[in-house]
């Protein structure tokens, strides 16, 4: 979603500004804008309506400056516009204000604000906070952000610039990242650290109700009433090259492919072979507490829902505690009980999805522990949550998702082997799993050797309007992600069902033109699963499996490696997301930005 990116040194600032900016596009947006510091000391502004590359080519020749903030707006009030592009500036354009999240008083202030005189010149809610700034009479930049501040209620990552103070930047966050980068005689900041890596890797999370002050060679942090805060710089795990496309033609082919050693990543350091156990320190967990776990209860969105899916039926299989995954955006509006004795877990990518920060804030005021299965360190949920488990997939920019899920799943299979093993799973069954996730990146490697045979098959579908996906009990959330998958970059409407449920309705669907991808791992209900194709066989439907041995029953298969039952669902996921990719490749869709997405849902 929105994107902030600001810069203060001695550089040029436009060129830094934009390519920054392109580094958040992965985010989804809608338009742009930049404002700098120009050589009169005047604020010059340039927003445009589309991609950067829209803005980059409205930028005059002469537009020289070191001082700016940049923005990627994601609408959500008011249209998609040049004019509701941020920055926005007060009538004397003496202040610019970029800002992700949302005020939620906006039109009593606005109401407000037009009553005093001002006059708002977009649908925005951000153009009040330039009002309120300008209009503020305290001596400095600092107290004026804070006094606009003071009436305003919602979220903000915000950066300000005013013309009386060109020397400096002033951020505030409340629910909406904001990270300083920290260089020499220079800094940065930005709402993510895939716009600042290129030039720093030393960072400064700004916590919420935190402000900062950022000059050419100095930065400060306080809280919103002003007392100063300790700020210690960190060093970014991920290099700047893990941002680029390495050769790839998209975000997402790149992602898919990286999955064998991003799979390597999450099982580094943490298998125990002694005690055929994992060790997840950061958990926070001892062995009398993980036994007391009653019941677990996963929160997520999309994507990472689905994560969470597998993730339960693995907890129960390995450790039987029982376990089940809901939409964190469902959750927490239905005043769900909340159970001392059950375990919540929280599972994120960006550590930032609005629903899922929200649910976890509501557990932990009713006192619940909330564990995060993120990906990105130090994000939101991280933070809040009681303790938890990184993903350690690397840096995901396309918005959909890939790697990052198997990823997370192979997470969830270490914490139901650790919470197995401090109960009932024996120690020759914490070995064969553990054998078993040992094989898994060199078996990635074998499903991404049939990228040519997927590529076929998805040219053939290709034309298909919509696709049936069937999978039962494990098989069935690889089915909705492969289909959730398809719907979401190729826009072919994809619909997943339960193959034990196909007689009580979707059944009527089936006919030539309506194709069905099933799944069909070697387990104890292949038989089933094959009864399941037979009825759709029967009444003409088109098959493709993806399955450990050729399918009689199917028109195509797709083989897999066969790996314990539990851990199949994690090798069966990957030709879906090659197949997804490839049908969107032949239907000339925009892979890594999908229509109406964006990676990080940071607002309701
Ligand atoms: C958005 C993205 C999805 C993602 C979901 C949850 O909808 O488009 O790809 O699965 O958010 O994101 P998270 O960062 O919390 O995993």
């Amino acid at each position: 979603m929105c994107g902030i990116v600001g810069y203060i040194g001695r550089r040029d600032v436009a060129p830094l500004l934009l390519e920054g900016l392109q580094r958040l596009e992965y985010r989804g947006y809608d338009s742009a804008g930049v404002v700098i510091t120009g050589k009169t000391g005047d604020l010059r502004v340039v927003k445009a309506k589309g991609r950067v590359r829209e803005l980059q080519a409205r930028v005059p020749k002469r537009f020289a400056g070191t001082t700016g903030i940049a923005h990627t707006r994601w609408a959500t009030h008011g249209k998609p516009s040049d004019l509701n592009a941020h920055p926005h500036l007060d009538n004397d354009e003496k202040v610019a204000v970029v800002h992700n999240g949302i005020i939620d008083n906006a039109s009593e202030l606005r109401a407000r604000l037009v009553a005093e005189g001002a006059e708002l010149v977009s649908e925005t809610d951000t153009e009040v906070l330039a009002h309120l700034i300008a209009r503020s009479a305290a001596e400095t930049l600092e107290q004026k952000v804070r006094d606009a501040l003071r009436s305003v209620e919602g979220t903000y990552g915000l950066a300000v610039l005013h013309r009386d103070f060109p020397d400096r930047i002033v951020v505030a966050r409340n629910g909406s990242p904001v990270v300083l980068g920290i260089g020499e005689k220079e800094m940065f900041v930005a709402s993510d650290v895939a716009a600042l890596v290129a030039h720093t890797r030393q960072v400064v999370t700004l916590e919420d109700g935190e402000m900062a002050t950022l000059k050419a060679d100095d930065f400060r942090t306080y809280t919103t009433e002003g007392s100063r805060t300790s700020a210690t710089p960190t060093t970014v795990e991920w290099e700047a090259e893990s941002y680029d496309m390495g050769g790839h033609d998209t975000y997402m082919h790149k992602e898919i492919c990286e999955q064998a050693e991003a799979v390597d990543r999450v099982l580094r350091g943490r298998i125990d072979d002694r005690f055929a156990t994992v060790r997840l320190d950061g958990l926070n967990l001892d062995a009398r507490e993980a036994r007391g776990v009653r019941r677990i209860k996963i929160l997520g969105c999309g994507t990472s829902y689905h994560a969470g899916q597998i993730g339960a039926q693995l907890i129960e299989e390995l450790a039987r505690i029982p376990s089940d995954a809901e939409p964190a955006s469902e959750f927490r509006y239905r005043n769900a009980v909340v159970d001392p004795d059950t375990l919540y877990l929280a599972v994120s990518q960006s550590g930032e999805t609005y629903d899922v920060l929200a649910a976890v804030q509501e557990l932990k005021r009713k006192g619940a522990r909330v564990l995060g299965v993120v990906n990105v360190v130090g994000s939101a949920i991280a933070r809040e949550s009681d303790g938890g488990m990184y993903v350690h997939a690397g840096p995901e920019v396309c918005v959909v998702s890939t790697k990052c899920f198997t990823n997370t799943v192979v997470a969830f299979a270490l914490l139901a082997l650790h919470l197995g093993r401090v109960r009932d799973l024996s120690v020759a069954d914490g070995r064969r799993i553990i054998a078993g996730l040992r094989k898994l990146p060199e078996q990635i490697e074998q499903v991404l050797k049939t990228e040519p045979d997927i590529k076929r098959l998805a040219t053939h579908f290709a034309d298909a309007r919509s696709m049936l996906f069937v999978g039962r009990v494990r098989g069935y959330p690889v089915a909705r992600e492969a289909a959730l998958k398809l719907k979401e970059v190729s826009y072919v409407h994809a619909e997943a069902y339960p193959a034990s449920e196909l007689k009580h309705g979707p059944l009527a669907l089936v006919e030539p033109a309506m194709p069905t991808v099933a799944i069909v791992p070697d387990d104890d209900l292949l038989e089933k699963n094959r009864a399941a194709m037979e009825e759709i066989k029967a009444r003409s439907g088109r098959i493709l499996a993806v399955a450990h041995q050729e399918q009689e029953k199917a028109d195509h298969t797709i083989v897999v490696p066969k790996n314990e039952d539990e851990l199949d669902p994690i090798l069966m996921g990957i030709p879906l997301q090659l197949f997804a990719y490839h049908t969107a490749l032949a239907l000339g869709r925009d892979i890594d930005k999908p229509r109406n997405l964006a990676k990080s849902v940071t607002v309701e």
